[in-house]
């Protein structure tokens, strides 16, 4: 089963993949231009500038993480209660249920800003199945390893890369959380290293 899936993923992608340019500028440009285009860009956001959406907003550590949907603020935003000060589009109201999917299906799928015209990087991410780690990190990756504690807890989670002295786990529930590595057993730290390629 897995090898056969993992086949569909490499090939059916490029013709199904959804991008910024084509399904996702559309409903940025109705929901967030008035704040986040241009000059006036707030937040140092500028949706409008495919090359800055590119460089700078999607990422390993960005609000945007391909193959992540879950672990992206971009999106976590837009889920928000409307009465929450973080909510996005802020002033305005959520965006239809479709229009959220569209967004989480692009993320989940490599987060291609043009795919008539993909990078390098955005490649690699679609090629691994809309993950932003290495080709020979993405199948461990996505499994559940066990962890321990320092004090000798253990739990079960997903790696999802390491943020300086800290790995970020995704727990079976869905919460993710950056655990510094003096919180871990040495076992637990030398794992995350290896599973980041260090
Ligand atoms: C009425 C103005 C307004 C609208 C409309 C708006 N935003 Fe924002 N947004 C802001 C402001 C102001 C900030 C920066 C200050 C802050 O985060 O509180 C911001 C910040 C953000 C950030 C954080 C950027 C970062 O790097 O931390 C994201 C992500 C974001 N907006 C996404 C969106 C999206 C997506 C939409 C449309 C669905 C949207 N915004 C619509 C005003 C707006």
């Amino acid at each position: 089963m897995k090898p056969l899936f993992i086949f569909i993923v490499l090939f059916s992608v490029p013709a199904l993949a959804v991008d910024y340019k084509k399904d996702v500028l559309p409903i940025m440009k109705q929901h967030c231009f008035d704040c986040h285009a241009g000059g006036k860009a707030k937040g140092n956001l500028d949706l409008e500038n495919l090359d800055e959406m590119r460089d700078y907003q999607v990422g390993k550590f960005n609000i945007i993480r391909p193959g992540n949907p879950e672990e992206s603020s971009f999106l976590e935003k837009m889920h928000l209660p409307e009465s929450d000060r973080d909510f996005m589009p802020r002033k305005g109201s959520k965006l239809p249920d479709r229009e959220l999917e569209t967004i989480a299906k692009w993320i989940k799928e490599g987060a291609v800003i043009d795919a008539a015209n993909p990078a390098e990087k955005e490649q690699e991410w679609v090629k691994n199945g809309g993950s932003e780690t290495g080709a020979a990190m993405a199948v461990p990756n996505r499994e559940f390893h066990q962890w321990t504690s320092s004090d000798g807890k253990m739990i079960e989670a997903r790696f999802l890369g390491l943020q300086g002295e800290a790995a970020k786990l995704l727990m079976k529930n869905g919460k993710s959380y950056t655990v510094l590595f003096s919180r871990l057993s040495a076992e637990s730290v030398a794992q995350a290293k290896k599973m980041a390629g260090q």
